[in-house]
């Protein structure tokens, strides 16, 4: 990226100043083909400008740019194709992420202001599904981003732990159920029972009325009804901190669709204030046709508010609370038209930050092609997803490295990191096949990969017994063979923006596994550890490789041992 911005200015200077550095950095491409250079500037937008054929500016600026930055310039047409001092770049390069380290590639675009992230958000009582499983796995890894790009992050798990539902949860508990099975094993308990609760209900329409009344009694507060929905909300969160915990994924709150119960009333006078609340079926709701959206539906008829109300609650609280610069929700595809509708409500009542409110949409997971559900007790529990991944990494370790010390650690990194890089390597909104084997296989794009890469080059310093020295001293070497690795290396800042501005984290896993797949190459070439005048060089580059795969792994929320 830098080497992009130095040709860029040095075009602008060339030019006098005729056409804006940014929109030069814009038009230079990056070959393909290393053949083609490492940079190329075509000048077609150049000739509208200068009224001259486009082969004969690339000429005439072939001959005029000049910099120890280029090796040598060709003309291919209206092509400029720049091969860089290779010397030059690799060593100031090298140089460059020896002494930031794990800065390296950090960007100041936010000033420290802050992002709140709305990630993961599991139902309370129901498992933990495939689909809150993405959302903390993608939002864990933006909050990683855009704290990389200067921002403060603030990690928000708006737990559903509100709704009708509770009502119909408490009548099958206070009916048949038993705390002693509850506190074993909570939420699949409580799932029986709801599920209970339906199939009863079919025969017997009075528990729809019971479960009505019970949720009213837990909205006026009655003490009993309170009691019992605090105690299946902590058993439920406590079951949930074992996947987080295993993931290692934190948050700064857990306020859920309940904290807001008493920050309703201010919204629906607000919203009655501004004129926008109507009558609709004996329901209150916001007209958006003039968006072309279906009405918001605020309240119901019997007073109860929704979903729509609470996350309206919610982002006043969130601006009010954290003055955020951007609000980001990593919600499933599947909730599209609600965040439309709230950002369109909002924007209706005149509050300008609502353009600072992003979905961030995910496709689905699928077994088999299919949505893997979590539906009628038949469920796909993540934590034994995890568990037997880890068992597996485990079986892989016992086989491939047997002495190693400290397996059941390696085996968590390695089980947990498969799974999430399985998730993240892809586009967010494209579905994704589930499969344990493909995410552990150590070959190919996969977690494995890229942890057992940085392995092998932690191997490589630990046997050189340099440690991470990236100090470089002037040796003889070409960079010829290296070359591939350091212009990734410098292409690291730039994976680091695009994963931010598109919210992105597979431009970031993309990047780890080229990475990767290039410097196993140059390994497989290359004697690193052949004592002789360029090893220092040689040494200093693993160093780089291992400080750039194990920051984009942190970057993605993934450990990085240093054996496996
Ligand atoms: N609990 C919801 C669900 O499982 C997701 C909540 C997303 N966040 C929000 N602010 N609406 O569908």
């Amino acid at each position: 990226m830098k080497y992009k911005q130095k040709l860029a200015l040095i075009l602008f200077e060339v030019l006098g100043h005729e056409i804006d550095v940014k929109e030069l950095e814009m038009l230079i491409e990056k070959p393909k083909n290393q053949q083609h250079g490492d940079l190329a500037f075509p000048c077609f937008t150049l000739a509208k400008v200068k009224r001259k054929s486009p082969n004969v500016i690339a000429q005439e600026l072939s001959e005029k740019i000049q910099s120890p930055i280029f090796e040598r310039i060709e003309v291919v047409g209206a092509y400029l194709n720049i091969f860089l001092n290779k010397k030059l770049v690799s060593e100031d390069t090298v140089a460059e992420i020896g002494s930031q380290k794990e800065k390296y590639g950090a960007l100041n675009i936010g000033n420290n202001r802050p992002v709140t992230i709305d990630l993961s958000s599991p139902n309370i009582a129901k498992p933990f599904s495939m689909g809150h499983l993405r959302s903390t796995v993608i939002g864990n890894s933006l909050a990683f981003i855009v704290e990389k790009c200067g921002y403060k992050p603030i990690r928000i798990n708006h737990i559903g732990d509100w709704g009708t539902q509770f009502g119909k949860l408490i009548t099958a508990y206070k009916l048949w159920g038993d705390a002693e099975k509850v506190k074993q094993n909570p939420i699949k308990e409580l799932l029986t029972l709801y599920v209970k609760f339906h199939e009863e209900a079919e025969s017997d329409p009075s528990l729809v009325e019971q479960g009505r009344s019970w949720f009213k009694s837990l909205e006026d507060g009655d003490v009993e009804a309170l009691s019992l929905w605090q105690w299946f909300r902590d058993e439920s969160l406590q079951e949930f901190s074992r996947i987080y915990e295993l993931m290692n994924v934190e948050f700064d709150s857990f306020a859920g669709e309940a904290f807001y119960n008493d920050k309703m009333d201010r919204v629906v006078k607000l919203l009655e204030e501004k004129q926008l609340l109507v009558e609709s079926d004996q329901a209150q709701v916001v007209e958006l046709s003039d968006e072309e959206l279906p009405p918001c539906l605020i309240k119901k008829s019997d007073g109860a508010t929704l979903y729509a109300t609470r996350d309206l609650a919610a982002a006043l609280y969130r601006k009010e609370n954290y003055d955020f610069d951007l609000s980001l929700y990593v919600v499933g595809n599947e909730q599209s038209l609600h965040f439309k509708q709230l950002i369109a409500v909002l924007d209706k009542m005149g509050y300008s930050w609502a353009k600072k409110m992003v979905h961030i949409p995910f496709g689905m997971m699928l077994k088999d092609g299919k949505k893997m559900s979590t539906r009628k007790g038949k469920v796909v529990l993540l934590e034994e997803v995890l568990n037997e991944s880890i068992a597996m990494a485990k079986n892989s370790i016992e086989e491939k490295n047997p002495n190693l010390t400290d397996k059941d650690t390696v085996a968590k990194q390695v089980g947990v990191g498969a799974v999430m890089f399985h998730d993240l390597k892809n586009f967010r909104m494209n579905d994704i096949e589930f499969s344990l084997e493909d995410m552990l296989r150590f070959e190919g794009e996969t977690g494995p990969y890229v942890q057992y890469t940085y392995a092998r080059a932690c191997s490589i310093l630990r046997k050189a017994n340099k440690a991470t020295e990236t100090s470089i001293q002037p040796s003889s070497i070409s960079w010829e063979k290296e070359w591939k690795v350091v212009i990734l290396l410098t292409e690291f800042p730039n994976a680091i923006k695009r994963s931010f501005e598109q919210f992105d984290p597979s431009q970031i896993a993309k990047y780890i596994v080229d990475l990767a797949q290039a410097f196993n190459k140059y390994y497989a070439e290359v004697k690193i550890l052949e004592e002789n005048a360029d090893q220092h060089a040689r040494l200093a580059l693993v160093a780089s490789v291992t400080i750039v795969l194990k920051e984009g792994m942190r970057l993605l929320g993934i450990e990085a041992p240093e054996e496996m």
